[in-house]
């Protein structure tokens, strides 16, 4: 298959790209990176259409964002352009083309208060990030072949010189100072989105969601995937103003998901994937 991947050379991206490659799929990338082979601003609907029209994928994922939320809730016009307008953009030509979409939302399109949001909850947002991200679901869901895959927080290792998400402070041994310690978070390996994507386009359509099998607290999290690259600690519970409102308990019901019979897997059998990796660099 050939699958255009928008946002190709960021942390999910590139994970994805790898994995694609290895079970021979081609990948056409949209990115802004200006060494990649295909640069398309996604925040121009023309450059988008040019490129699927010239590249003809066979799906797309979505992966763009500005993924973090104080970025979001300091500048809401950018937030609203890379959350909302890429995806509205890039919703349009698949529409056109009559392909699926799979776009990349996240758990904070919901409060926080309960927890364990099921596919069928109604969205709650309490910033900027989540706002956006509930736009652009609405547009992909409008799509008869539209994919909303929702995701705490992914973690997984690229290799150095590649992005790593939350793990890139760790493997570059600096201090992280972690502002809510007690938040509930239910962390997905990122090594398990490739599989469970190329299922869910295969048949599905609709709102996923995609999370570990465990619920655990940000500083535990955090000393966990420390604790696969270092013995001492670098990380510092903090207790400044908060800038941004963030949901207290994140966590995402995955029986949809397990009903299909895709599973995900553990922190610790992850982390410990995560240090052969790292250890085979
Ligand atoms: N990481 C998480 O824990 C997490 C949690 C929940 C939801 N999500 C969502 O999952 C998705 C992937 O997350 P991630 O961590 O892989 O993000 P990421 O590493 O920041 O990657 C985002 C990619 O989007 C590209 N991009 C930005 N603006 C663009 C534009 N105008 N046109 C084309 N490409 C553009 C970036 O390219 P440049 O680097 O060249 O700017 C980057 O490659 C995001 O939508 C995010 O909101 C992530």
């Amino acid at each position: 298959m050939k699958i255009a991947i928008f946002g190709v050379s960021g942390f999910l991206g590139t994970k994805l790209k790898e994995e694609f490659e290895k079970e021979d799929h081609r990948i056409c990338g949209g990115d802004l990176n200006k060494d990649l082979k295909f640069k398309v601003d996604a925040t121009n609907s023309k450059k988008v259409s040019r490129f699927l029209n010239k590249e003809k994928p066979d799906f797309i994922i979505d992966t763009i964002g500005l993924t973090s939320s104080l970025e979001c809730e300091k500048d809401p016009k950018r937030a609203l352009l890379l959350n909302y307008k890429t995806a509205k953009n890039i919703a349009l030509w698949a529409n056109k083309m009559n392909i699926p979409l799979v776009f990349m939302s996240s758990s904070y399109v919901f409060d926080g208060l309960g927890g364990d949001y099921s596919e069928e909850d109604s969205p709650k947002p309490l910033n900027e990030y989540g706002k956006t991200k509930v736009m652009a679901e609405k547009e992909v869901l409008k799509l008869k072949k539209g994919i909303v895959i929702r995701v705490d927080i992914m973690y997984g290792f690229n290799g150095f010189d590649k992005p790593n998400g939350v793990f890139q402070k760790i493997l570059k041994n600096e201090e992280i100072e972690i502002n809510h310690p007690e938040q509930i978070r239910q962390p997905v390996f990122v090594d398990d989105l490739p599989k469970i994507i190329l299922n869910l386009v295969k048949n599905e359509r609709g709102i996923f969601n995609i999370a570990g099998p465990d619920k655990v607290s940000m500083i535990n999290f955090m000393r966990l995937l420390e604790g696969a690259v270092r013995d001492k600690t670098l990380i510092r519970e903090t207790s400044k103003k908060d800038l941004v409102e963030i949901p207290k308990n994140s966590t995402l019901s995955i029986s949809k998901i397990n009903l299909l019979g895709l599973k995900t897997t553990s922190l610790r059998q992850a982390i410990n994937s995560i240090k052969n990796q790292i250890n085979s660099e």
